[in-house]
C-alpha cells in the first residue's frame, strides 16, 4: 500500500481563500477591516521566517497587519505596555507573540495580560479552560489545522481511536480537547509513554508532536491509518543546508499509512490559514456579528 499525501499546501491555500472572500463581505456590508497584531521579540531566524509569512499572508487576505518587532533585551514591563496598547486598539482584534520568547521574559505572564477576546493563538487560561470545558472558544491554530486536515480524508472522526504524542499547550493538549470535541477516542501519549509503539498499533489516527525526528517509526502504525505529522525538524547535513523531518519516519509510514502529511507542505501550511480564520472569528466576535462563514 503507499499511503495517500494530505496536500496541506492545496487544502491551507482553499482555507486562505475562503477567509479572504469572508473579509471582503465584512469590509463591504460592515466596514470592519480585521486587523492582527504580531510582536517579535528578538532575532531567533526560525520566528523571523514564520512572522514574515503571518504578514504576508495577513495582507493577502485582505486584513490589517500590525508588526512589532522588539529588541532582544526589552524589559518585561516595556512588553506589557505594548499589550496593554493593543488590548486598547480598536483596529487589532488579535494579538499574537511569537514564542519562544527570550529567557528574561515570563512567557505565562505575557499571555495572560492579553484580552481573551484577542488571542488569536488559544493561548489565554481563559480560552483553554473553555476549549477544556467544551465550551466556544479562539483555539489554538496548529491544532486547528490538524482537525481539518483529517476531516479531508475522514469527514466524521466520531468513535475513531485516535493517539495523540505530545502534551504542549500549543499543540497535544488543545488537540485532545479538538478530537473529543468531534467525539473521536483519545489516548494522550507523550515522550515519557511505555509501550508507545503498542498504543499506536491501536490508532485509526495518529498524531505526532513531539518534536523528535522520525521517532514514530513505519512498524508502529495500524495499516491504513492517517497519521498527521506536527514535528519539524531541522537535521544538518554535512557541507548543505539542514534538511526538514517530522516525528514520524515518513518512507517507512508510506508503506503503511492511508493517509500521511509530508513535512513540509503538511500541517506548518495550515498553521497561519488558521490564524487568519482566528483572527476573522475574533473580529467578528468584537464587532457583534454573527460567526464567519469559515
Ligand atoms: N511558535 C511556533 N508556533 C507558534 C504559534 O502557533 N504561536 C506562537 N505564538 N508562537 C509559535
Amino acid at each position: 500500500m503507499t499511503a495517500r499525501i494530505i496536500d496541506g499546501k492545496a487544502i491551507a491555500a482553499e482555507l486562505r481563500a475562503r477567509v479572504a472572500d469572508e473579509v471582503a463581505r465584512v469590509k463591504r456590508d460592515h466596514a470592519l477591516t480585521p486587523g492582527l497584531a504580531v510582536v517579535l521579540v528578538g532575532h531567533d531566524p526560525a520566528s523571523e521566517v514564520y512572522v514574515r509569512s503571518k504578514h504576508t499572508q495577513t495582507q493577502a487576505a485582505g486584513m490589517a497587519s500590525f508588526e512589532h518587532k522588539l529588541p532582544e533585551d526589552v524589559s518585561q514591563a516595556d512588553l506589557l505596555a505594548l499589550i496593554a496598547q493593543l488590548n486598547r486598539d480598536p483596529q487589532v482584534h488579535g494579538i499574537l507573540v511569537q514564542l519562544p520568547l527570550p529567557k528574561s521574559l515570563h512567557t505565562e505572564t505575557i499571555i495572560n495580560a492579553i484580552d481573551p477576546a484577542k488571542d488569536v493563538d488559544g493561548l489565554h487560561p481563559n480560552n483553554a479552560g473553555r476549549l477544556a470545558g467544551g465550551l466556544a472558544a479562539l483555539s489554538p491554530c496548529t491544532p486547528l489545522g490538524c482537525i481539518i486536515l483529517t476531516k479531508s480524508v475522514h469527514p466524521s472522526l466520531e468513535g475513531m481511536n485516535a493517539i495523540v504524542i505530545g502534551r504542549s499547550n500549543l499543540v497535544g493538549r488543545p488537540l485532545v480537547q479538538l478530537l473529543l470535541n468531534e467525539n473521536a477516542t483519545v489516548t494522550i501519549a507523550h515522550s515519557r509513554s511505555r509501550g508507545l509503539a503498542k498504543l499506536c498499533a491501536q490508532a485509526d489516527l495518529v498524531y505526532a508532536a513531539v518534536g523528535r525526528p522520525e521517532m514514530v517509526r513505519g512498524d508502529w502504525l495500524k495499516p491504513g491509518a492517517t497519521v498527521i505529522d506536527v514535528g519539524i525538524n531541522r537535521i544538518p547535513v554535512a557541507g548543505g543546508k539542514p534538511k526538514l523531518v517530522g516525528d514520524v519516519a515518513f518512507q517507512e509510514a508510506l508503506n503503511v499509512a492511508g493517509a500521511i502529511t509530508p513535512v513540509p507542505g503538511g500541517v506548518g501550511q495550515m498553521t497561519v490559514a488558521c490564524l487568519l480564520v482566528n483572527t476573522l472569528r475574533a473580529a467578528c466576535a468584537i464587532a457583534g456579528l454573527p460567526a464567519p462563514a469559515v
